[in-house]
């Protein structure tokens, strides 16, 4: 269905994911004939260096799909919702960054490393939905211990950073600390209040339960990647003035019983994370350092003392917003349809 060497469109190719896009699939030597990148009138005409190769923006239209094989969306809701359906009639593989088609029950929602199987049994054109950061970055470390030992209940807190906003929000983080240093008042244009040295709940809309869209999408989208409408999820989630990566500290209560000593052999097994838990140092996961790699970090790994023994488990996580939480995981889907890519990347270095 889809060629060895693809045609890959970028949608959004201007912004912090769609950035990180171009970076991914030259790292990972993603196989392809060509790459057209797409963004609105704004930025058409912006040329962009690719592997030595200079690279237009065009701007997006009906007719942007034709020929295209594979499309990486992360342009906003609106762009997926209007032309997700299009780029599907044009013979194109879609996967979508935005939250429009998460919830549809006819689409997949898929972190490779948690349920890429439910991959396998597509055979033609269709959208494919990234899951929110955080709960991407969540389900990289919880789920090994899901399938160990069910998780019955997850409660979490969020610590998000600026790139959960896109490219302008971390742009006026850094504008801020500009404005600090020079004694000027301060930029607010994307979240309208400091956001240098201050913490504030997620800018989502608050519903009339008191949850933001951002804690509801760790419940649902939970729920729907591990097909369990059982799994009790509750969340606090909050912006920290970091800028790509986000934490979250993770007390989770198990159906059958693991022990910590278990759950660290379990986790030191488990693609796509590393363990950082040095109590000794004080090394646990930092945002700076989970910054640009791939791999979620994954420490302060403690029974919880709250609960019976080998019932709960505590554990504060890092991972990059921009690459696991968006990008990255968009493409190891991706992969899954061009198996030359993944032949490749056995052959190359997978971390950049
Ligand atoms: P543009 O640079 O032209 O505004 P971020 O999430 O970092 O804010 O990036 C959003 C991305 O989505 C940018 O590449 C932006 O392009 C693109 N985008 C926003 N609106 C549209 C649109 N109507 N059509 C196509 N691309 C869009």
């Amino acid at each position: 269905m889809i060629p060895s060497d693809p045609v890959i469109a970028i949608v959004g190719a201007t912004g912090a994911v769609g950035e990180e896009f171009l970076s991914i699939l030259a790292s990972r030597r993603f196989p392809h004939r060509q790459l057209r990148l797409f963004a609105s009138k704004r930025s058409a005409g912006t040329v962009v260096d690719f592997q030595g190769r200079k690279l237009l923006v065009e701007e997006l239209n009906e007719d942007s799909f034709d020929g295209v094989h594979i499309a990486l969306f992360s342009a906003g809701k609106n762009v997926s919702k209007q032309y997700g359906p299009i780029a599907v009639q044009a013979g194109c593989m879609v996967v979508d960054n935005s939250s429009c088609f998460r919830m549809d029950p006819d689409v997949p929602l898929v972190v490779p490393e948690v349920n890429g199987d439910v991959l396998a049994s597509i055979t033609k054109p269709c959208i494919i939905a990234n899951p929110n950061c955080s709960t991407i970055i969540a389900l990289m470390a919880v789920s090994p211990l899901h399938r160990a030992v069910g998780i019955e209940r997850m409660v979490v807190a969020t610590y998000q950073a600026a790139s959960g906003a896109g490219a302008a929000a971390m742009r006026e983080l850094e504008t801020q600390a500009r404005e600090f240093v020079a004694g000027f008042a301060y930029t607010t244009a994307i979240f309208g209040r400091q956001y240098l040295f201050n913490v504030f709940s997620h800018n989502s809309a608050i519903g009339p339960d008191g949850y933001n869209e951002e804690e509801r999408k760790l419940l649902l989208e939970t729920r729907k990647i591990w097909n369990d409408q059982k799994v009790r999820v509750t969340a606090t989630c909050v912006r920290v003035p970091t800028l790509r990566a986000h934490c979250e500290a993770i007390n989770l209560t198990f159906r059958d019983s693991l022990s910590e000593a278990d759950a660290r052999t379990i986790l030191a097994k488990a693609p796509g994370i590393r363990i950082v838990d040095d109590r000794a140092a004080n090394r646990f996961p930092e945002p700076i350092e989970a910054s640009g790699i791939d791999d979620v970090l994954v420490g302060r790994i403690r029974a919880d003392i709250s609960q019976e023994p080998g019932k709960g488990l505590d554990l504060f996580v890092s991972g990059d917003q921009i690459r696991k939480g968006a990008a990255l995981n968009a493409i190891q889907i991706a992969e899954r349809f061009v198996p030359a890519a993944a032949g490749v990347r056995a052959g190359s270095a997978a971390r950049t």
